[in-house]
């Protein structure tokens, strides 16, 4: 399948699923600030990666998402966070986003540096269901 993720990421936990991700899917994994060279034309699957901050997302990925949606529709696209919130908050947050965001197909990584050296099933959970 012909895949790009594009994320944001601050610290590198995003960066690190993202890369992760890219590996597995035999795709790039571009951040968003270098995106505007990304042809999204001939991609089936476009995945977004966002760090959070005070519940947001990027801006730059609110943004992309935005001002592509026109390049977007009837794409498959799925949306991934990296936060540090646990629990019921935790996934309320990622709810709120993925649906302000438009992308229901989604995940949530706590410390995602982590979850790829240590428990990166979580993630090919997330990208078997992207293939399905
Ligand atoms: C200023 C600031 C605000 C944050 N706000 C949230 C938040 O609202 N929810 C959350 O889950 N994590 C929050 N975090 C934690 C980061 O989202 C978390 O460390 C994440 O892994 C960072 O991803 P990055 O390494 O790709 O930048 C915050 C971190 C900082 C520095």
């Amino acid at each position: 399948m012909s895949a790009v993720i594009i994320y944001a990421s601050t610290t590198g936990n995003t960066a690190a699923v993202a890369e992760y991700m890219a590996n597995r899917l035999g795709c790039e994994a571009v951040p968003v600030k270098d995106a505007g060279s990304v042809d999204l034309g001939q991609l089936e699957l476009v995945v977004f990666g966002t760090r959070v901050h005070a519940g947001s997302p990027s801006k730059d990925i609110e943004e992309y998402i935005g001002s592509h949606s026109g390049d977007l529709a009837g794409k498959r696209t799925a949306l991934f966070l990296c936060g540090m919130i646990k629990g019921k908050n935790g996934e309320d947050q990622l709810e709120k986003i993925s649906s302000d965001l438009g992308i229901p197909t989604s995940a949530y990584f706590i410390k995602g540096k982590r979850v790829v050296k240590e428990s990166a099933s979580e993630i090919d959970a997330f990208l078997e269901a992207l293939k399905g």
